[in-house]
């Protein structure tokens, strides 16, 4: 019994310590977020062909369906710098709204200055990755398995999940998002990683210009048009095995693909199941977005056409420099997929910002 209480007695004191680490590395931000008085509309109508592909490719679990309260109360999450260890960093420091959810460096910084070990990904149509698996390597299983990752990496956020519910459950704005959300005011880390999935899958890009053509209210040019039939059918090589398009691993209307056409090798480092393959996100908006691949080692789409992924070596990554002659083509088809309204929507904009 006393041996009991001696042990309650200096958990408690360490709890204490801790508190008083905690309070003294770096005091909450306690400024909440500015939220509308009606929530914004997650669960919008998207076009018929993205409609199906939808269908064909959607990753969202029976138990986690969007709702406009949980995608805002992930919205809030995602944003909240108190989510790491000295409250200076959080999701949206790595994955930028107006990046496309990407970050402009090859490498990003986390909360201690340090870098990460791979480029950032960006986070536009991770819905449509039939399997769910996220990260390049595909290490996490499922959306909402990843969101808890980045808070308890050391050198991104580090916290352990008790300090994170701890830290959530001391600001006053949370209890009634996470009531509006799930019908409770207990907070915990799967409701935390549920509701920062929800946001995550409402991040979808479906108003490029693309979009319109697909939709019959606009129309390619003809280089423009030309680029599209290059992707969707000239044969790109595949590390030796047989040669598929572009598109058979980054498939239409997404450019994205948990199944891609193979087999391919990108003998740089190992990746997924140490088998040195990669994955690859979403092509939407890839004309705006630079430091490409897991390396971050590519500039931008463009040099990326031209010369392959520096770095690697002819055989590195087969199938990403294409003949000169086909360059202007894609490059002009690749502007069509910019989608800038997912860049300044506010639903999915920082509400700790003025
Ligand atoms: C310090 C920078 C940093 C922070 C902070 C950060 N990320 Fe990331 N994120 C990355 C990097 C780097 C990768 C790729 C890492 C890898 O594959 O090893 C990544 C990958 C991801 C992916 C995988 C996407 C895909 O298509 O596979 C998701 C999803 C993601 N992050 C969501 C989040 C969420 C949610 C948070 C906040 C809880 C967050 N990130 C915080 C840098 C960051
Ligand atoms: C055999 C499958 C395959 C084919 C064919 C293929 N890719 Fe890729 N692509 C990948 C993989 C896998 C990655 C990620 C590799 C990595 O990071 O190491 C990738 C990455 C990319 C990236 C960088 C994405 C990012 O977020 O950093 C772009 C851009 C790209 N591919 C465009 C193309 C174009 C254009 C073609 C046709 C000329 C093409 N790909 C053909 C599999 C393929």
């Amino acid at each position: 019994m006393k041996k009991l209480l001696v042990v309650i007695a200096s958990i408690s004191l360490l709890f204490q310590n801790c508190a008083k680490t905690d309070e003294a590395l770096a005091p909450a931000l306690t400024a909440g977020p500015t939220l509308p008085g009606t929530s914004y509309n997650y669960l919008v109508p998207f076009p018929a062909h993205i409609q199906t592909a939808l269908a064909a490719t959607d990753n969202t679990p029976a138990n986690n369906p969007i709702t406009n309260d949980g995608a805002t109360l992930g919205r809030v999450l995602f944003y909240d710098r108190n989510l790491s260890l000295n409250r200076t960093v959080s999701c949206g420091s790595c994955h930028k709204q107006a990046l496309s959810f990407d970050d402009n460096v090859a490498l990003s910084r986390g909360f201690n200055n340090a870098l990460t070990t791979r480029n950032s990904m960006s986070l536009l149509n991770v819905r449509f990755y039939r399997s769910g698996k996220m990260f390049w390597d595909e290490r996490s299983a499922t959306v909402e398995k990843q969101a808890l990752q980045p808070i308890q990496n050391h050198l991104e956020m580090g916290l352990t999940l008790a300090e994170l519910e701890s830290r959530v459950n001391g600001l006053s704005y949370y209890p009634a998002l996470f009531q509006k959300a799930f019908g409770s005011t207990t907070i915990d880390s799967v409701k935390i990683a549920r509701s920062l999935a929800q946001f995550e899958r409402s991040i979808v890009t479906y108003q490029s210009k693309y979009d319109r053509v697909k939709q019959g209210t606009d129309s390619f040019t003809s280089l423009e048009a030309q680029g599209e039939q290059l992707f969707l059918t000239a044969p790109r090589g595949g590390g030796g095995g047989p040669a598929p398009a572009c598109a058979g691993c980054h498939t239409p209307p997404m450019f994205i693909t948990s199944t891609p056409a193979g087999p391919f090798a990108f003998p740089l480092e190992s990746g997924i199941n140490g088998q040195n393959r990669f994955k690859s996100g979403s092509l939407r908006n890839i004309s705006t977005r630079k430091f490409l691949f897991h390396s971050g080692n590519v500039a931008d789409v463009s040099a990326m056409l031209k010369a392959g992924s520096p770095g690697s070596g002819s055989a590195g990554i087969p199938a990403h420099a294409v003949p000169p002659a086909d360059v202007a083509a894609l490059l002009a088809f690749f502007t069509t997929l910019t989608d800038e309204s997912i860049t300044t929507d506010p639903k999915f904009s920082d509400p700790f910002k003025q």
